[in-house]
């Protein structure tokens, strides 16, 4: 069964530890990222963008693969399947596929907008008892294509947002999507402290959790950051393994070609990932 993140969030922003959302992209990911949140006995997160969602052929088909996943793999650790970065059409259209949460993100729209498509979305969320995160303050870097400015969001408008009753906040603090680069400055823990004076106990989320220094990934826990985002680092792990699986030749000439055994290297590489984020995140034993 899938559950709604907020109970794992509000717990973990109490606890002083994030879960993981770990997003993805096909049925070894997926295997990979619930095994070993089994394994570790943590909670988590399964993050699905537009775009994977998409190349999965549906929401309906990913909300279905998933939740036969979780009773044949017999996972009890709480599971929630996220839409990352929703549009608002696709946010109804995941409520409708049976998602147990949703991100919807309006940080392009003026707040106004922003938060009118937000308090529809609270209500619609709220009748089905599914987590909804929403964004302020646009995050950098590229998502499918979509190229954020990456400025860091006004604790005013993050407290107008957070008031309509959502279950979780995506602020932007100089945070980005993808490697960052040499000279990226840091997070702005100033602005995160701003924003956790005007939200109060709201758990906070922190995208782009891809390369941030171990320091600061545990100052953001301490100021309220309950729920971190990874994408590009499983992207990674995984394509290092598999080209490393080819260009040692494998014995693809012979049952090397086999794709079981082609994505297993990757698929493995994944799970190394996601344990060592949660090792980090302090998610670990609190399923
Ligand atoms: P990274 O790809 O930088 O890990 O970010 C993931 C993310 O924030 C998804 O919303």
């Amino acid at each position: 069964m899938l559950v709604s993140a907020k109970e794992m969030l509000n717990k973990a922003r109490e606890g002083k530890y994030a879960v993981g959302q770990f997003n993805i992209n096909n049925l070894e990911w997926t295997k990979a990222i619930l095994l070993t949140a089994e394994e570790l006995k943590s909670p988590v997160i399964l993050g699905v963008s537009e775009g994977a969602g998409k190349y999965m052929t549906g929401f309906k088909t990913v909300a279905a693969m998933v939740k036969a996943m979780v009773e044949e793999l017999n996972i009890t650790v709480p599971v929630a399947l996220h839409l990352d970065h929703g549009s608002y059409e696709g946010s109804l259209k995941c409520i409708e596929a049976g998602f147990s949460s949703i991100m919807f993100d309006g940080s392009h729209y003026p707040i106004a907008e922003n938060v009118e498509k937000t308090t529809e979305l609270v209500k619609l969320c709220g009748e089905k008892g599914i987590s909804l995160e929403a964004e302020v303050g646009s995050i950098g870097g590229e998502e499918d294509g979509v190229v954020g400015l990456g400025e860091c969001a006004d604790p005013n408008e993050c407290k107008a947002v957070a008031d309509l009753g959502i279950d979780m906040l995506a602020a932007g603090i100089g945070n980005i999507h993808g490697k960052y680069p040499a000279n990226w400055p840091g997070l702005r823990f100033d602005v995160l402290e701003s924003i956790k004076e005007k939200v109060g106990d709201m758990p906070l989320v922190l995208h782009g959790g891809t390369g941030i220094p171990a320091e600061m990934i545990q100052k953001a826990i301490s100021l309220g950051v309950a729920k971190i985002n990874v994408n590009t680092e499983c992207q990674l792990s995984f394509a290092d393994a598999t080209r490393k699986y080819i260009e040692a030749g494998k014995d693809l000439e012979g049952k090397g070609f086999d794709p079981r055994k082609l994505l297993a290297p990757g698929t493995e590489a994944i799970k190394a990932t996601v344990k060592e984020k949660m090792e980090l995140f302090g998610s670990v034993g609190k399923a």
